[in-house]
């Protein structure tokens, strides 16, 4: 076989074999095949595009690239979830406590971030102490024993699909569905779960502005995950403007606890109860949603899901007082309004501005190599909607250093319209694709 005829084949609308197709991903991954004939089978996939039968053969030569997770000693059925990401998308940490206090296992594999906040376990460090550096064995037995566990990525899980994705971030070619599906349930399989639930964001948030594209990107992903013996449900959010009002590492922790505490944002409350009564229902634990919305309301209600936090928190290196007295977490310095310059009704908040101005206040990562201050963020005031008057805060700015507080607050003003009438209410979520 010869990689130049594969490239060859797809450039002239071919449909690639499965042979052919783990032909080129293990030559890739071992070094055999260069980046530059790779790059040009991508650009004939982005044109071309993948049958269903290519897309599943590349999901699984990735996912066999490397090491599999293997977690048989984890008691029940586990159930994985993964976000495509959004600002302010804190869910793990509040959805993660409630569905194991339901009592699914949750055993999760976590990055860190880069660009707006820090990923989940750049989060969860801002319990003082925290780590995710566990073993193996310690992984397995804090879900068996408490029922949830996170650890950082170690074992090297679809190694090919890392190498791709890089070379696909420098040659124009991520924004193809069947590259995109493959490369995140590549990673999915990889980590071992026996059933997925997606959280797809469409809007000005997220990857897919279109409703459309992530109604397309959630079905192929879906039916990857059936095709490789998965059950697999995609459950498509909103995110045109943040989730929840807290963008920033501490400052979201903050919004989770308040959220297990039954004071969360009602839209933040509504992704956690829909993702989470999927994980029910694929982890056996309910019949249907209105038994599972039950269950997880209950578990927010009589604190257990609280609770599971804190001994997760604890588990894990940190204390149960983080949990409890939130003042514990890291603080910033500087915490002052941004004040509107109007008289109206929020109409839209441009979300990636948003993020943007986190990461100017120094709460991502423009590098992998960047430092990220835990403290620093937003927490809005008024989302689309609200009525605002001149001279009210649209969102409190917290942060270490007024320079970067001016400019974030520059950026704040320009992401915010305001107008006369009252924007139209979109659903929160747009639709559940089983
Ligand atoms: N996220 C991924 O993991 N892969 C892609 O291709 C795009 C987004």
């Amino acid at each position: 076989m010869r990689m130049y005829d594969i490239i060859m084949k797809k450039r002239n609308g071919g449909e690639l074999t499965r042979e052919e197709i783990r032909f080129f991903i293990e030559g890739y991954t071992g070094g055999e095949i260069p980046d530059y004939q790779v790059s040009a089978l991508m650009m004939a996939i982005y044109f071309q595009k993948m049958t269903e039968a290519e897309t599943l053969a590349l999901t699984m030569a990735m996912a066999d690239s490397g090491d599999r997770l293997d977690l048989t000693g984890i008691h029940g059925i586990k159930v994985d979830k993964h976000s495509t990401g959004g600002v302010g998308d804190k869910t793990s940490l509040a959805l993660a406590p409630m569905v194991a206090a339901c009592g699914i296992p949750v055993a999760k594999m976590s990055g860190r971030g880069l660009g707006h906040t820090g990923g989940t376990i750049d989060k969860l460090e801002s319990f003082p102490g925290f780590t995710t550096s566990l073993t193996t064995q310690q992984f397995i037995e804090n879900v068996n024993r408490i029922g949830i566990a996170i650890m950082g990525q170690t074992a090297d899980l679809a190694p090919a699909d890392k190498k791709l994705y890089a070379l696909r971030d420098v040659t124009a070619t991520v924004d193809n569905m069947s590259l995109i599906a493959s490369s995140i349930m590549s990673k999915k399989l990889a980590a071992g779960a026996d059933a997925i639930v997606l959280d797809v964001k469409t809007g000005s948030g997220a990857f897919m502005k279109e409703e459309s594209d992530a109604r397309a990107l959630a079905e192929e992903m879906v039916g990857i995950g059936k095709n490789a013996g998965r059950k697999t449900i995609a459950v498509i959010s909103d995110m045109d403007q943040p989730l929840g009002y807290a963008v920033g590492n501490a400052l979201e922790v903050k919004e989770a606890i308040e959220t297990l505490m039954g004071r969360g944002p009602a839209d933040f409350l509504e992704l956690c109860l829909s993702l989470g009564s999927q994980m029910l229902i694929a982890g056996g634990k309910a019949r249907g949603e209105s038994e599972a919305r039950q269950m997880l309301e209950a578990v927010i209600a009589d604190g257990s899901a609280l609770e599971k936090l804190a001994e997760f928190a604890e588990a894990q290196g940190s204390c149960r007082e983080a949990v409890y007295r939130p003042e514990l977490l890291p603080k910033a310095q500087i915490i002052r309004p941004v004040l509107s310059q109007a008289s109206g009704y929020v109409d839209h908040i441009v979300c990636d501005e948003v993020g943007i101005c986190s990461l100017l206040l120094g709460g991502g990562r423009e590098t992998k190599e960047s430092e990220i201050d835990l403290s620093v963020g937003l927490v809005l005031c008024k989302k689309a909607g609200d009525y605002v008057r001149e001279g009210e805060a649209l969102a409190m700015l917290h942060a270490n250093d007024e320079g970067r507080a001016d400019a974030a607050e520059k950026r704040y003003l320009a992401a915010c319209r305001i107008s006369d009438a009252p924007p139209r209410k979109n659903p929160f979520i747009k639709a559940v694709i089983a």
